[in-house]
This record gives structure tokens, C-alpha cells and sequence, in this order.
């Protein structure tokens, strides 16, 4: 283990203040940097979210970010979205077992209902269909969460588990990660797929998928191979690969 509590290959270099952890990291990885690197910062002054979104990021949440150079083709990179939540899931059960926790297709992590965890996976290309590398950015609201976003969102300390540290909550994060990317390199997405679905928000109910252009519902079934969200909908069964989702007001 590292000074920090990171298991082997994972190492730390820790940031006061910076405007990106994934930018940060990129650039690290386009210098060479190796797998298992983790640069966290204590605030963001640029902070990303998905879809082009600002991640507010003040003191006292976590901002941290994992270097990954898997061996496979991208379309299987992107499982890494999967396998990081189920990581960020068992360390807050760990920490915060009394927090109820859901997976949020793709990437969210839901703690009573509202958004605690959001996850940014970015792919350079090599040459060919291999990443180079993929940054897996990850903001955990600790202490304080955002209002107005178009999800709710809640952090630890408003779900009742104040006094949680980053340093804490990354080191868990980092060796419940490292155990289930284990799990995927052993056994391929279908552990990985099984988990998440044990954990998912809404399978078997209804729920609306929002789109660029469209706006529809159907009734979350399962997660295909991909990681797609496969629907039950009137006109049959449709499967979504990129999308936004929310719960139907009942
Ligand atoms: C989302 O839900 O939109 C994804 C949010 C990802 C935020 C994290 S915070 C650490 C890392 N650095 C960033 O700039 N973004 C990610």
C-alpha cells in the first residue's frame, strides 16, 4: 500500500487547488504516465461534467481521477464506466452503510434517490480501435451538492453521514475499484453487468430516457452486453446506448 492507502499500481499525486483532475491526469498520461495513476484535487476551479456540464467544485467534496490504459478495444473500455460504480458503491456502503445506495445508468450514483456521484470517462485513441488511455473522472458530494441541477442532487452529509474526507472516501474508492477491475479482467463484463444490475435504480419500472431530439418511456428491463439499456416499450423492445434518464413522476 501506498503512504495514502492505495494498493499496487495505484499511486497519488495530490492537488490543492487545480482546474481539472481529468485535465490534469491527460496530460500526465500524454506525457507517459502509466496505468494506475489517481491525481485528486482539493477544489476544481474548472471541474467537467458529461454532455459539456461545469462540476461545481468547492472545498470539502471529492475530485479524483484514475488513469487507465486497458488492452482492448474501446467499445470494451467503456464497460469502465460500470466496473468505477461499483467500486464508488461499496466504498460509500463501507463508509456509510446506512446511506441507501443505487446505480444510476450509465455512470451516477444515487444515495436516497438523489445524485451523490457522477463519473467521466474520456478516451484518447491509438492507433487502430485501442485506447491510448482513459481518464475516469469522479466528483463525490461529501459535504455540500449543488441546487438547480436538472437532477437532484444530495451529498453524504445531507443524507445523515457528515465527517466524511476525501482521503478517506479515495482510498476506499481506489481498492474497491482495483478489486472489481480485477473482477472484469477475469471474468469479462458479465460479473460486472450482474453487480450493477443488483445495485441499478428503477430496473423493472418505468422510466423516461431523454434524448438530444427525443423524449420517450419504456420499462427498464436489463443492461445489454454493451451496457445499453434495453426498454420494453408499445412498439417493442428498444435499446439505448447514450442517453439521460429519469424516474416517471407517478
Ligand atoms: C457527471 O455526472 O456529469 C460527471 C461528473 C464528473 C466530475 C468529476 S470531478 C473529478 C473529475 N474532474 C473533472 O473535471 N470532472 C471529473
Amino acid at each position: 500500500m501506498t503512504a495514502e492507502g492505495l494498493p499496487p499500481p495505484f499511486r497519488l499525486v495530490a492537488y490543492d487547488t487545480i482546474g481539472s483532475t481529468n485535465d490534469e491526469l491527460k496530460r500526465l498520461a500524454r506525457e507517459g504516465a502509466g496505468d494506475g495513476l489517481v491525481v485528486t484535487a482539493a477544489r476544481q476551479t474548472a471541474g467537467r461534467g458529461r454532455r459539456g456540464r461545469s462540476w461545481t467544485a468547492p472545498l470539502g467534496n471529492l475530485y479524483t481521477s484514475i488513469l487507465s490504459r486497458p488492452q482492448c478495444r474501446a467499445a470494451i473500455a467503456a464497460q469502465l464506466g460500470f466496473v468505477t460504480s461499483l467500486g464508488v458503491a461499496d466504498a460509500i456502503a463501507e463508509l456509510a452503510p446506512a446511506v441507501a445506495l443505487r446505480c444510476k445508468w450509465p455512470n451516477d450514483l444515487l444515495a436516497n434517490g438523489k445524485k451523490v456521484c457522477g463519473i467521466l470517462l474520456e478516451t484518447e485513441m491509438a492507433a487502430g480501435d485501442q485506447p491510448d488511455f482513459v481518464i475516469i473522472g469522479i466528483g463525490v458530494n461529501l459535504v455540500s451538492s449543488p441546487r438547480d441541477t436538472l437532477y437532484p442532487a444530495t451529498s453524504l452529509a445531507e443524507e445523515g453521514v457528515p465527517g466524511m474526507t476525501p482521503a478517506s472516501v479515495n482510498a476506499a474508492l481506489v481498492r474497491h475499484f482495483a478489486d472489481w477491475l480485477a473482477s472484469w479482467r477475469e471474468g469479462g463484463f458479465a460479473p460486472i453487468r450482474e453487480a450493477w444490475l443488483s445495485r441499478a435504480a428503477g430496473l423493472g419500472g418505468p422510466i423516461q430516457v431523454r434524448l438530444e431530439r427525443d423524449t420517450f418511456q419504456g420499462r427498464f428491463v436489463d443492461l445489454d452486453n454493451d451496457g445499453a439499456l434495453l426498454l420494453d416499450m408499445p412498439s417493442g423492445f428498444r435499446r439505448v446506448a447514450a442517453g439521460e434518464v429519469f424516474p416517471v413522476a407517478a
